[in-house]
């Protein structure tokens, strides 16, 4: 079967000075240039990066139409080979080559941080481009995007209780976040000062110190109130045991079709590129856009009215979440007319 070609701009190349590949794919212009973070990782083969991309790119263009954002959708992915340990030396190397890679795009990508990349990287890169952002408070940027990502999903976990449990409160609820990286870990924190009893789980458990733990393995289809993705993807399939699943990760379901088959159990999904959009908001609407700090958490914390909007549709149509979100977005791309 062939997949249709749905993306605008898709460049691999083998890094210059690296020699591991790089990638910057961009999903949609439609909306305005295409922005998306750096991951830099790990894969089995420099194709399975190639994939990552595509599908990141893709969730992308839909975070940022959802979240009302100017700006399409892509990503990069610097793909390390498995076995090739990762110094110093080739991190730089590879940084800088994919820096030129995005110079090459001029202006039409804008690269932020990912899994595996942070602000001081993004610093690293200016000298080869201009266009990346999320910069280091000390540059002059906006700093590590965790705390407004972690705000929207709170925000967005706000609005799901009060689907699924009536009221926004998260006091006495059980809540299992998965990766206590950067965002999740602040999740967390939030969650558990506001009474929740907290679950946590890590592939390395000295992260989830002063919570439950519980393996990743089991994670995912532990019985609770709320499960909170905040890892890699591909991870969400039929067996989830909790009404309400919203968080971070990006692509969390093993394919669109989990969707329903979620909605069909009686769980209510939060789709990701909705619950996860507060870093690309805050930091774009003040980098590029101008706003202060205060006028940007605001704008972050519209993610609560969005999910609510879009549950509510959900149930009112009686699709599923993703559905809705999708469409929410297709209008504004204005491809509506071309979606099935
Ligand atoms: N990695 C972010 C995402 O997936 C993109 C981003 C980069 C957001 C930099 C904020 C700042 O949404």
């Amino acid at each position: 079967m062939v997949e249709p070609w749905e993306h605008a701009e898709v460049v691999t190349r083998l890094g210059a000075r690296s020699g591991v590949p790089v990638t910057v794919a961009v999903h949609s212009r439609a909306l305005g240039p295409a922005a998306g973070g750096i991951r830099f990782t790990t894969y089995p083969t420099w194709q399975d990066g190639l994939a990552d991309a595509l599908r990141l790119a893709r969730g992308m263009t839909y975070k940022n139409a959802v979240a009302g954002l100017p700006y399409g959708g892509g990503k990069s992915v610097i793909a390390v080979p498995s076995s090739v340990p990762v110094t110093p030396a080739l991190r730089s190397a590879a940084l800088t080559d994919l820096a030129e890679l995005i110079a090459t795009f001029d202006g039409t990508y804008l690269g932020g941080p990912d899994i595996g990349t942070a602000p001081a990287d993004m610093l690293f890169m200016r000298s080869f481009t201009r266009h990346v952002f999320c910069l280091p408070e000390s540059a002059g940027g906006t700093g590590s995007s965790s705390g407004p990502t972690a705000t929207g999903v709170l925000a967005a976990l706000r609005a799901g209780a009060t689907a699924v449990f009536g009221s926004p409160s998260v006091a006495g609820k059980r809540i299992v976040v998965v990766g206590m990286g950067s965002v999740g870990t602040l999740v967390a924190q939030a969650l558990s000062a506001a009474g929740a009893s907290v679950v946590a789980s890590d592939i390395d458990p000295a992260r989830a110190a002063g919570y439950e733990w519980i393996s990743p393995a089991d994670a995912y289809s532990e019985p609770a109130d709320v499960l909170v993705p905040a890892a890699v993807g591909g991870v969400i399939g039929p067996g989830v045991q909790a009404p309400l699943v919203v968080g971070p990760a990006n692509n969390q379901l093993r394919g669109d079709e989990v969707a329903d088959q979620l909605a069909a159990a009686g769980v209510v999904w939060v789709p990701d590129f909705v619950a996860s959009a507060g870093g690309v908001i805050y930091t774009l609407s003040r980098e590029s856009d101008g706003l202060d700090g205060e006028a940007a958490l605001a704008k972050v914390e519209t993610i609560e009215d969005t999910v609510t909007a879009i549950l509510s549709a959900a149930t009112t149509n009686g699709t599923t979440p993703l559905a809705e979100a999708l469409t929410l977005a297709e209008r504004r791309l204005g491809t509506l007319a071309l979606a099935d």
